[in-house]
């Protein structure tokens, strides 16, 4: 099944391999910038808003952090690295989002955020799978809430 949330696991070591740059070519700068825009336009309105700011123009200036960043990730021009002042690329994304409580189900609703956009991009599956991949796998790594070993529910 295309888009598929595989389940995380606490402690896993997660592999993954950032996105073949076909993603980027097929978008472009401009393609890539309205995905992201779309993306963060139903967060904005989705269960996981209260993460991010409310206020409108810091939430400006996060979605153009987060564009500037999945450009570069996709093999696009390096404009994120001015962010992170020289610290590995993985390890400082993963930093970033210990300071949100980000629970399985919060990695649900981000993926599940995604796909409904990606849906309805309109390029080769297999280029948009490989793109998944990445985030299924990624976002594994977000992920720092982790349910009690005897508790059925996140
Ligand atoms: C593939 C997985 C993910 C990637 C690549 C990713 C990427 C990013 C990027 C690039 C930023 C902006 C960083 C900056 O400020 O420079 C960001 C911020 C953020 N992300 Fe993620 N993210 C991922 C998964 C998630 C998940 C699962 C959540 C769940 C809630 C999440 C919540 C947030 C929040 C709350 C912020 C910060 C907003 C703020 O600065 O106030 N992210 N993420």
């Amino acid at each position: 099944m295309s888009f598929e949330i595989t389940k995380a696991t606490k402690g896993e070591r997660v592999k993954f391999n950032n996105p073949n740059p076909a993603f980027y070519e097929a978008l472009g700068y401009n393609g890539m910038q309205e995905l992201m825009y779309k993306f963060y336009d139903e967060i904005y309105h989705g269960d996981i808003a209260h993460f991010f700011p409310q206020d409108h123009g810091e939430f400006e200036e996060v979605k153009k952090r987060n564009t500037k960043f999945f450009i570069q990730i996709c093999g696009g021009p390096s404009i994120y690295d001015d962010e992170m002042r020289g610290k590995d690329l993985d390890q400082y994304m993963i930093d970033i989002h210990k300071n949100f409580s980000i629970y399985l189900k919060s990695r649900d609703e981000w993926l599940g955020t995604f796909r409904s956009v990606l849906m309805e991009l309109d390029i080769d599956q297999a280029i948009k799978d490989d793109f998944w991949d990445y985030l299924d796998k990624f976002s594994k790594l977000t992920v720092n809430r982790w349910p009690k070993e005897s508790a059925y529910l996140y």
